[in-house]
């Protein structure tokens, strides 16, 4: 089954390395016949909750993409052993007004990319807490931390030799919770 999945990468460098690696997730086999399209939350204002009334442009747009899809995947850096605050901030943004959350009941994959050893493994932990209170039931298994050196990705921009099996069986996990899901 066609899937429509959206991308919230935890990073607004232009070279972000987890940037790179959605799109290189996107080209994976597992990925053939369904549609990724990524979420821009580098143009949302920072969460004011006197908004929640009046949300900006950014934000309408960021909760119809999510209401709009059967799963999400997050794609994020780890900035000072949790998530950055981009991406909470798109988090809270999406959750809002109460009652009114885009996040409620998407199935939802965690993955990123560090430079450090540990693979964004402390702020993939932090955001399944926030997932769980957004009632997003997330991939437990397989978990994917990753080190961003030489061969990761290739040249064109799809994942290198090593990691392509391990990664494509990741993502076929993934989109099988949110086929499960769709029902
Ligand atoms: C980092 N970096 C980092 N890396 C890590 O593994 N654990 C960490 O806690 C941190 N903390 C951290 C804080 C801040 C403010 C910055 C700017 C960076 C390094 C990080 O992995 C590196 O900058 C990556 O390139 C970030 O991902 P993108 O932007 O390339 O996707």
């Amino acid at each position: 089954m066609p899937l429509k999945i959206a991308v919230v990468v935890g990073s607004l460098r232009a070279d972000s390395f987890n940037r790179q690696l959605a799109g290189a997730l996107t080209r994976l086999p597992a990925a053939d016949g369904h549609t990724f399209t990524f979420a821009e939350i580098g143009t949302l204002p920072l969460y004011d909750q006197d908004d929640d009334g009046d949300q900006a442009a950014s934000v309408k747009a960021l909760k119809a993409l999510v209401a709009g899809s059967d799963g999400v995947l997050f794609v994020t850096a780890e900035y000072n052993r949790s998530i950055p605050g981009v991406l909470k901030n798109a988090i809270d943004h999406a959750s809002r007004p109460y009652g009114q959350s885009a996040w409620a009941g998407k199935p939802a994959g965690v993955i990123g990319v560090s430079v450090g050893a540990i693979g964004t493994a402390l702020a993939q932990q932090h955001l399944r807490n926030v997932l769980a209170y957004l009632d997003m039931p997330t991939l437990g298994a397989p978990e994917a931390f990753l080190q961003w050196k030489e061969g990761l990705l290739n040249p064109d921009g799809t994942v290198g030799e090593a990691s392509a099996a391990f990664l494509d069986g990741w993502l076929e996990a993934f989109l099988k919770l949110v086929e499960t899901h769709k029902g």
